[in-house]
C-alpha cells in the first residue's frame, strides 16, 4: 500500500529546493523505493538552458545512484493550474527504469490524478528493441 500523502509532502518539500531562475516554474518529486526509502528530485536550470535536467530524472538517478534498483511510486508536484506530466524525456527514462510504476501528478491546490510510467508512454524504445541488431551483444 502507498502512503501517497507521504510522498506528496515529500515532493513538496522538495520543489522548495529547486533552482528555477529562467522558467519560474518549480517541480518537485518523490520516489519510493523498492527498499522502502524515499528520494527526492528538483528540477536544476542552467543559464545554457538545454542543460536544464527534470525533477522526475534526477530522482531516478538520485535513486539509481544510491544502489537502489527497484522503484514502486513516484509523486510529482508542481504549482501548475492543473497537474503537470513528465516530459518526453523523462518518460522515455521511468519506462526503462521503472516500468509500470505508478505516478501520482499533483499541484499546490490538491489536484491529483494516478498514472503509471508504462501508460504515459505507449509503444516504448525499450532495451529489448536493441536485441538482435549488427553490434548488440
Ligand atoms: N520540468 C520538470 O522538472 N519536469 C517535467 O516533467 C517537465 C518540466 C522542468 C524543466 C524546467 O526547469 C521547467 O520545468 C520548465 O520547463
Amino acid at each position: 500500500m502507498i502512503d501517497w500523502d507521504r510522498l506528496m509532502e515529500e515532493a513538496k518539500t522538495a520543489r522548495e529546493m529547486t533552482y528555477t531562475p529562467y522558467s519560474h516554474f518549480p517541480v518537485g518529486a518523490a520516489l519510493l523505493g523498492a527498499s522502502g526509502k524515499i528520494y527526492r528530485g528538483i528540477n536544476i536550470e542552467n543559464a545554457s538552458y538545454p542543460l536544464t535536467i527534470c525533477a522526475e530524472r534526477v530522482a531516478l538517478f538520485s535513486a539509481y545512484s544510491m544502489g537502489e534498483r527497484g522503484f514502486l511510486a513516484l509523486a510529482i508536484v508542481t504549482n501548475a493550474p492543473t497537474f503537470s506530466s513528465p516530459c518526453g524525456a523523462c518518460r522515455q527514462v521511468l519506462v526503462e527504469l521503472a516500468p509500470g510504476m505508478p505516478i501520482l501528478l499533483a499541484n499546490l491546490a490538491g489536484e491529483r490524478m494516478l498514472t503509471d510510467s508504462s501508460s504515459l508512454l505507449p509503444f516504448p524504445f525499450t532495451p529489448e528493441s536493441l536485441l538482435g541488431q549488427p553490434g548488440s551483444d
